[in-house]
């Protein structure tokens, strides 16, 4: 069993755990992930690692409460365990000294970028992160990316912090900033690792984004994460989940995160979560 050390709902609709797991957080790398379970008849979810610290052997996880795990986990409190963490699984980031990277975070990916940008930073790397939400008050860890950034730039929809805008306004950005970037790492929903892909296009700049398939095993054996990149078939979870975001084969993403809609939406719309935190509060 897994003990859950904090349990804290960051900004709305996004939650941190930072839970025990010593063998994981001892081999944990930047830009690899954790497949859990909150239950032990629940479903398997991978989630991204946003940080963790291998002497005390705890990893800390951000994630969005999008459905019934995610609810489920969201509803656990300090003290209580968790069946499944298995990981680190993925291949982790390629780190190098590639000049200036700008890294790039929406959403879960503002946690998930942290441990990365970290890593480049110290490789002697002059790190730009750039991170975007639809208002000013769904950012957070600003100070931790900070402290490992040169330069922190925000970018809003609705315009109340940085930028005004969406991540398609890339280019313009980049050029107001005066920097010469070269290569972007973008973490987040699949609609901005898309858009990010497509506005470093032109810019002829190496565009690597972590992709966020369905998966199930994480070991390769279910083959249900499988992408098309370039013309290769490839399975995000033991071949990724880094890839070359101008190569992806993005409508077939989307379309296959669609596969298990409706069996997703039954546990909603029964009350099996809410008979989970009725029992989990006793
Ligand atoms: C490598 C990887 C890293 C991820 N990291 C994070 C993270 O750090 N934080 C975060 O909030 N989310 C992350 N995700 C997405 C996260 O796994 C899903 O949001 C989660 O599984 C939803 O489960 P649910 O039961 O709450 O929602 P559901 O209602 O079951 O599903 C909601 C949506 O989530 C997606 N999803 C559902 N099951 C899975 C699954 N087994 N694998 C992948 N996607 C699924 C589907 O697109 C689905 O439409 C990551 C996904 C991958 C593949
Ligand atoms: S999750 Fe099963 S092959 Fe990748």
């Amino acid at each position: 069993m897994f003990k859950i050390l904090k349990s804290e709902m960051i900004v709305p609709n996004m939650h941190l755990l930072t839970v025990e797991a010593p063998a994981v957080a001892r081999h944990m790398q930047p830009g690899q992930f954790v497949i859990l379970r909150a239950e032990d008849d629940g479903e398997r979810v991978p989630l991204s690692i946003s940080d963790w610290d291998a002497e005390n052997g705890t990893i800390t996880l951000i994630f969005m409460n999008v459905g019934s795990t995610t609810n489920i986990l969201a509803s656990l409190r300090p003290g209580q365990s968790i069946p499944t963490v298995a990981g680190p699984l993925g291949i982790p980031t390629e780190i190098d000294k590639y000049g200036t990277v700008l890294c790039l975070g929406g959403c879960y990916g503002i946690g998930s970028i942290f441990p990365i940008a970290r890593a480049l930073k110290e490789k002697g790397n002059r790190v730009i992160t750039a991170i975007e939400a639809r208002s000013s008050f769904l950012f957070y860890w600003e100070k931790k990316l900070k402290e490992v950034s040169d330069n922190l730039i925000h970018i809003t929809r609705d315009g109340t912090k940085g930028h005004r805008g969406h991540v398609v306004k890339l280019p313009e950005i980049l050029q107001s900033s005066g920097e010469s970037i070269d290569r972007i790492i973008i973490n987040g929903c699949t609609f901005l690792l898309k858009r990010g892909s497509d506005a470093s296009r032109p810019l002829g700049i190496k565009t690597i984004v972590s992709l966020n398939p369905i998966m199930i095993d994480g070991t390769g054996m279910c083959g249900v994460c499988r992408v098309t990149v370039g013309s290769a078939t490839k399975f995000a979870c033991v071949d990724g989940p880094d890839f070359d975001g101008h190569q992806v084969d993005w409508e077939e993403l989307l379309q296959r995160r669609k596969t298990y809609m409706e069996e997703e939406s039954v546990p909603l719309r029964t009350s099996r979560c809410e008979e989970h935190i009725h029992k989990s509060q006793g």
